[in-house]
């Protein structure tokens, strides 16, 4: 799995892009993603590891997607591992396999996801959900192919391509110390920054059009259009779940509003924060819930914000200041970090932003961990540090 220092010399042109973009089903035509698609077209025929980053929703997957369909392992598929859903105690052996008894309950020797991966590529989602002891043993990989099945001391070797993707600001990660500096220097060979949707408005006209032709064709629904003031509202709009949520959007208009062109005004029953104008200062009234539930949930959203950015500066103090100042001790969420009152507070509303993201999601923790933007593991952890009962 050696990695090529220099990538071959080759610039795109934009018919080039437009060819594999339109294999691939990936719309834009903004600078910023005709630049990622030039890199990708560069990158996608090696072996080099890449790192695609970007908020939720802004199509990590579907350019890791890409980057395989278009190299010489395309005959083999795409392992795909969201190593944020596989709880800590067993990603070693869903990675690298185990051997028969290395663990109460392995009746069997098995391979892990390595192997599986074995010619192919190996597509790590939110890898910056990897546990320490764990990165050190995927650098590994990284560096020679080389690992270990749990329960066996004997070293293997895989040849697989990695695509990793995080929504996490793994520069930070990694001085907050839940990240390896050396893995992560290694794993941003190269790195594919996806801006959001807000950052790149000129791609939305295209991707609407994309989403609804796609969709009412697939329906047989008939597309009535849509007004150029709507198209206003949805270009101005500012899209905090990204591409997947003008996809989810322009999918639940197109059922609920079939034969009649899209306006301005039924936008505001489908746009989580739409305003209906300047004077007019009410909270976002969202689908089906009341503007006091969405007042609410923004609230309590915020205060989660604010009580993980606080542990997180009081996580980086303890661990870059002199021992004189501060005491060495690890800042966790159970520590009484800032008075008693105040962390009981938000704790117990941390649990019931939680206990409402799975009513809403019927009991779906992937999904509820997604809505609250933690990973599923740390969902699970919640879910049992609150005494939450079981919703599933
Ligand atoms: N440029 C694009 N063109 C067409 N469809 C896109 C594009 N980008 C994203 N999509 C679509 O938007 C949805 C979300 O994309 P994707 O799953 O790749 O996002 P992601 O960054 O991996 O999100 P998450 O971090 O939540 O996993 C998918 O249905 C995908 O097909
Ligand atoms: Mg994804």
């Amino acid at each position: 799995m050696a990695d090529h220092e220099l990538l071959p010399e080759r610039s795109s042109t934009a018919a080039d892009r437009e060819a594999f973009q339109r294999l691939h089903g990936i719309a834009g035509n903004s600078l910023e993603m005709n630049e990622i698609v030039g890199v990708i077209m560069q990158v996608a025929p090696t072996d080099i590891t890449v790192l695609i980053t970007g908020e939720s929703g802004t199509g990590k997957e579907i350019l890791a997607k890409a980057i395989h369909e278009a190299s010489p392992r395309a005959h083999l598929p795409m392992v795909t591992v969201n190593c944020g859903a596989i709880p800590e105690g067993i990603i070693e052996s869903e990675l690298f396999g185990h051997e028969k008894g290395a663990f109460t309950g392995a009746s069997d020797s098995r391979k892990g996801y390595f192997e599986l991966a074995d010619g192919g590529t190996i597509f790590l989602d939110e890898i910056g959900e990897l546990p320490l002891g764990t990165q050190v043993k995927f650098l590994r990989v990284l560096e020679n192919g080389e690992f270990m099945r749990v329960g066996s001391g004997a070293p293997r070797t895989v040849n697989v391509r990695v695509v990793a993707a995080t929504n996490k600001d793994l520069d930070y990660e990694v001085r907050l110390k839940h990240f390896r500096p050396d893995l992560y220097y290694r794993l941003r060979s190269v790195d594919i920054h996806l801006p959001p949707l807000r950052e790149r408005r000129e791609d939305i006209p295209l991707l609407f059009h994309k989403f609804a032709s796609e969709f009412c064709e697939r329906n047989n629904i008939p597309f009535a259009g849509i007004s150029d003031d709507a198209m206003r509202v949805l270009v101005n709009y500012h899209w905090p779940g990204n591409i997947r949520e003008l996809k989810n959007t322009v999918e639940s208009m197109l059922v609920l509003e079939a034969r009649k062109q899209i306006e301005a005004e039924t936008l505001h029953r489908y746009l989580r924060d739409y305003q209906t104008g300047p004077v007019d200062r009410n909270l976002p009234a969202t689908l089906g819930r009341t503007s006091e539930q969405a007042e609410r949930e923004l609230i309590y959203r915020a205060l989660v914000d604010l009580k993980s950015d606080i542990i997180e500066i009081k996580n980086f103090l303890v661990n870059h200041s002199p021992s004189t100042q501060f005491p060495q001790y690890e800042v966790t969420e159970a520590a009484d970090v800032s008075g008693m009152e105040e962390n009981l507070s938000l704790d117990e509303m941390e649990k019931r932003l939680i206990i409402e993201a799975l009513e809403k999601h019927r009991g779906n923790r992937r999904l509820a961990a997604k809505a609250l933007r933690i990973s599923e593991r740390t969902l699970y952890r919640k879910i049992k540090e609150y005494g939450i009962g079981n919703r599933e």
